[in-house]
């Protein structure tokens, strides 16, 4: 493993564009449940019902208390050593004129509370809503929503997240790619690698030749294509790569 994360830790120091995609476990250490695995969200809640536009039509009452109730717990959370870690390798990198763009799974709004600038939410934030209707957005932070809030269209407001069989933001999801074509080094943080099309990113930086990183807690569905694979917990491991 140290002789692993020397590579690394060189791969990194010696990048000049570096793509990052993280997923739930990076923000496992502030208490943040990640989605899968024993504990994960989707072992004790069903996103068919809350995650899908067909649970959100069948029951909004449900999917907003749902989500109310998320919003209220990470109202509390801090970021962790982890987020730190990495909004401080994005400080030293640019300093030194190198690129770093950071595409992240999570809706929580932690890598841009630590300090991340280059952040693209992938799959949305929980700090935003928008309409079903006619698709005007607005963040509204972790301030209370109404039960069922309405927008002036008269149409139903949803959380601004990505749900199952709902396609990316294209603006943000281009920038993402394009970062991993163009990237000499990658580097996954916490994600289980199962959900597409933001697993595929690691492929299109391992196609293009760069050096890619993995940590995790535990080996995932991308760890045979990794050039560098460091099990641990994000908020131990990170800082050593700074
Ligand atoms: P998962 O829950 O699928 O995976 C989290 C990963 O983090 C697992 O592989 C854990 O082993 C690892 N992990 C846990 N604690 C860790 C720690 N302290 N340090 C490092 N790794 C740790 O979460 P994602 O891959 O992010 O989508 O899931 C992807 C998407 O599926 C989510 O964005 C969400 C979900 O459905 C939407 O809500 C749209």
């Amino acid at each position: 493993m140290n002789e692993i994360l020397d590579k690394a830790r060189l791969a990194m120091r010696n990048a000049r564009r570096v793509a990052v995609l993280t997923g739930a476990g990076i923000s496992a250490e502030s208490g943040v449940p990640t989605y899968r695995g024993s504990g994960g969200l989707w072992s004790g809640f069903s996103s068919a019902d809350l995650a899908s536009p067909e649970g959100f039509a069948r029951d909004p009452h449900k999917v907003w208390d749902w989500h109310n109730d998320r919003r209220m717990s990470l109202a509390q959370v801090k970021p962790n050593a982890g987020h730190l870690a990495l909004a401080q390798l994005e400080q030293q990198l640019q300093a030194r004129g190198a690129t770093w763009t950071l595409a992240t799974q999570n809706v929580d709004g932690l890598h841009q509370a630590a300090g991340s600038t280059n952040v693209l939410e992938l799959h949305g934030t929980i700090l935003a809503i928008r309409c079903n209707g006619c698709g005007l957005g607005r963040r509204v932070g972790f301030e209370p929503i109404a039960e069922l809030p309405h927008c002036s269209c008269g149409g139903l407001m949803r959380p601004d997240i990505v749900w199952f069989g709902e396609m990316l933001p294209q603006t943000v999801w281009r920038a993402a790619v394009r970062s991993c074509q163009e990237c000499d080094v990658m580097l996954t943080v916490g994600t289980s690698a199962q959900v597409y099309p933001a697993a595929s990113l690691i492929e299109v930086a391992a196609e293009n030749g760069a050096a890619t990183i993995e940590v995790n807690l535990e080996p995932t569905a991308a760890s045979g294509l990794v050039t560098y694979a460091l099990h641990g917990k994000a908020g131990t491991i990170l800082p050593q790569l700074v």
